[in-house]
């Protein structure tokens, strides 16, 4: 561990907050094994970055900060969409509530944002990233946004509904047929969830803007 509070390394693995047998046409072993091996080894990774970064001082080449910042920043986004994802997961995949009319909304229907949701991941099959519906905060406006890594993710944007798209979150149960994954993945949405985290980004943004409460 290390003495200073903003690398301190101390970061926990969140448990699954569901049952790993309990989710539709997504095992057990798929989901356990992303959780333990993917999402753990992120967290685990972000600690020792964390650590090595705590050693900085003049001596340390820049080079070798540049290497261990971008690490950093891929394995905490790693950390935070990995538990925003398995956080979106558990539920019956039945969209209602203020979500269904925000996304009527911003795109007509919320089945044509289905289809927008559904082609970005389409678009990341076979490879590697993210496909994230969020809401911006600088606008209030919803978004739908492809990240090809850990990396691209909008700078003011809070995550809503995440789907990851690399591989070893699917290609355990399904191989290379990336739309079974994604029927999957939509069946399986806690859309409470994502209408808890809707109505929590939304009085965020007005903060953000300045608006009153
Ligand atoms: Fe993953």
């Amino acid at each position: 561990m290390s003495n200073t509070p903003a690398l301190a390394g101390k970061h926990e693995i969140v448990p699954l907050p569901f049952a790993p047998t309990s989710l539709n046409g997504l095992s057990e072993r798929l989901i356990t094994s992303h959780h333990e091996n993917n999402y753990g080894g992120a967290v685990k990774n972000l600690n020792r970055v964390e650590q090595e970064l705590a050693k900085l001082n003049s001596d340390t080449p820049p080079f070798a900060v540049a290497a261990l910042r971008e690490r950093e920043l891929t394995f905490r986004n790693s950390k935070t969409l990995h538990e925003a994802y398995f956080g979106n997961l558990g539920g019956n995949g039945k969209r209602s509530g203020a979500i269904e009319s925000a996304l009527a909304a911003a795109y007509e229907t919320s089945a044509r944002w289905e289809q927008h949701m559904r082609a970005t991941g389409m678009g990341l099959g076979g490879g590697s990233g993210w496909a994230i519906l969020g809401l911006e905060l600088d606008t209030g406006a919803l978004r739908t946004v492809s990240s090809g890594n850990h990396t691209q993710v909008l700078a003011t944007s809070v995550p809503l509904l995440v789907l990851d798209m690399y591989e070893h979150s699917y290609h355990i149960d399904f191989g290379a047929a990336v739309p079974r994954y994604i029927d999957a993945f939509f069946a399986n949405v806690n859309w409470e969830e994502v209408n808890r985290r809707l109505e929590r980004a939304q009085r965020l943004s007005a903060i953000y803007r300045g608006l009153p409460s």
